[in-house]
């Protein structure tokens, strides 16, 4: 153990480990406390590729067993991610002298302006029911395959448009038309390269340093960050179970985030009163309202509610994404304006030198045109709604949100959800909770399950492990 105090880095494989058999410390924790000493001293330094499990018990003389619920622990902590296919790295963390990985500072406060690490990969084997992540693997490879050949026969161009592939704009008028009753013509949509990229692009033309800026609490971490490093200054406004609180809003905000369609991370839906609400306060207080409608094409009670843009084109601006339709790998999203604000935008893209790909804009047009899109949309549906009905059976009374997207809420008595995700993880199961969701103090309390990335099966089992977790604390999940 002393020698991993010192400071040269070294490569994972010639790190000095030992553990104890007949140690009150489990092996694993053990195992997991040399290479957090390590990683923390930097002796690992980020980006070093760890050994594999199966390399690293031979060595150790311990079973797979061991490593892996190591390794499972300190990804859950956010000090190693995985890359797809290619082995578990140390995660790139913040310069910081022996704390936690941000992130997963459970039961303190959001924290706010500290950066955030990128939510790790998981571990190959554990069952991965963290929130953000679609279902990748089923999808139509010939119509894939298609749109990229179909692509490839258009030379790239010398001046890429900063709307957009005309083709594309239309393409996603006749969509959002269609599912979100959206009345725009193509001349009122802009590619963007996805939501993120929607918000800075927003960002960067209306705000000024010193903007207050409204962002739902608990909401959407990166949309704070983006608006930070904008130089906005940061105004959480509360959601209850329908969303965001209209009547308590400031009337100084020059702009508010909000997830109308699923409340990001809990999952209510905006009622209509409220919505109108909304729109009149922004009206009123010449506020902009970004409308993020990230997983609206997922509801599973009835029809998608038309988008809040349709309100009011003018104090409304409507951020998609491809991100949970198809991959964020994708990089495709699209933004909706009114006419000035739109035309604000495509001059700070130029003035940015910002842009979405042109053969991954022609590809995608050609994925929409010939209906693949809605295809796979109404495939990914029927499947994630039985991935949500099993979280419903087994976890009822408990869940919110679920009525929309790829994640619900299971609401927790205040100090729970952290207690759980940790136990969680040494039966193999990743978790994620409200807190680092929220900007200042915890006020929401809970799991937030994501159902995207698990199979049916993983999504029962994860279920099972949540259900005796919260047994065992004598809480009672009664239907
Ligand atoms: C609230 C919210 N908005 C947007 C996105 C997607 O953003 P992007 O299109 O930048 O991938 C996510 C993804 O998890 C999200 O949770």
């Amino acid at each position: 153990m002393r020698e991993l105090v010192e400071t040269t880095s070294r490569p994972a494989a010639d790190l000095p480990l030992a553990l104890e058999r007949d140690s009150a410390v489990s092996m694993a924790a053990q195992l997991g406390d040399q290479l957090r000493a390590a990683m923390r001293s930097r002796t690992l330094p980020a980006g070093e590729r760890l050994p594999s499990t199966r390399g690293l018990a031979a060595r150790l003389g311990v079973s797979r067993t061991v490593v892996t619920e190591a390794y499972q622990q300190l990804y859950a902590e956010g000090w190693l991610e995985g890359r797809h296919g290619s082995g578990t790295y140390v995660a790139d963390l913040p310069a910081r002298a022996g704390g936690h990985p941000a992130g997963l500072r459970h039961d303190e406060p959001g924290g706010g302006a500290e950066p955030e690490a990128e939510e790790p990969g998981a571990p190959e084997g554990a069952i991965d029911l963290r929130p953000g992540s679609p279902w990748v693997r089923d999808y139509d490879h010939a119509a894939w395959r298609r749109a990229w050949r179909k692509a490839a026969d258009l030379p790239p161009r010398a001046n890429p448009d900063p709307y957009g592939l005309p083709r594309l704009r239309d393409a996603l008028a006749t969509h959002l038309r269609r599912t979100r009753a959206v009345l725009s013509d193509p001349g009122g949509v802009l590619v963007t390269r996805g939501t993120g990229n929607g918000l800075d692009l927003v960002a960067a033309t209306v705000l000024r340093p010193g903007d207050r800026v409204g962002v739902e609490e608990p909401g959407y971490s990166k949309a704070r960050n983006i608006f930070t490093a904008r130089g906005a200054r940061i105004v959480p406004c509360p959601v209850d179970e329908d969303g965001l609180i209209v009547d308590d809003l400031p009337d100084d905000l020059r702009l508010i985030h909000t997830t109308p369609a699923h409340q990001f991370p809990t999952g209510g839906r905006m009622p209509i009163s409220r919505r109108e609400r909304l729109v009149a306060w922004a009206r009123r207080t010449g506020a902009l309202i970004v409308e993020d409608d990230y997983d609206a094409e997922f509801r599973y009670d009835v029809a998608p509610l038309p988008a809040l843009h349709g309100l009011d084109p003018e104090s409304v601006v409507l951020l998609g994404t491809l991100s949970k339709s198809l991959a964020p790998d994708i990089g495709v999203g699209w933004l909706l304006a009114g006419r000035s604000l739109l035309d604000a935008v495509a001059r700070t893209r130029i003035r940015l030198v910002d842009r979405t790909s042109g053969p991954v804009q022609a590809a995608v047009a050609v994925l929409m045109e010939r209906g693949d899109l809605d295809r796979h949309l109404r495939r990914m549906r029927l499947e994630y709604a039985r991935r949500r009905a099993a979280i419903v059976e087994s976890l009822g009374p408990l869940v919110r949100g679920d009525t929309a997207g790829l994640h619900v809420m299971v609401e927790l008595p205040e100090g729970l959800a952290p207690r759980v995700a940790r136990d969680a993880v040494e039966r193999g199961v990743l978790l994620d909770t409200t807190v680092r969701h929220h900007h200042g103090p915890v006020r929401v309390h809970g799991l937030v399950l994501g159902y995207g990335s698990a199979t049916l099966s993983d999504v029962r089992k994860g279920c099972a492990v949540i259900a005796g977790l919260i047994g065992d604390s004598g809480t009672r999940i009664t239907f």
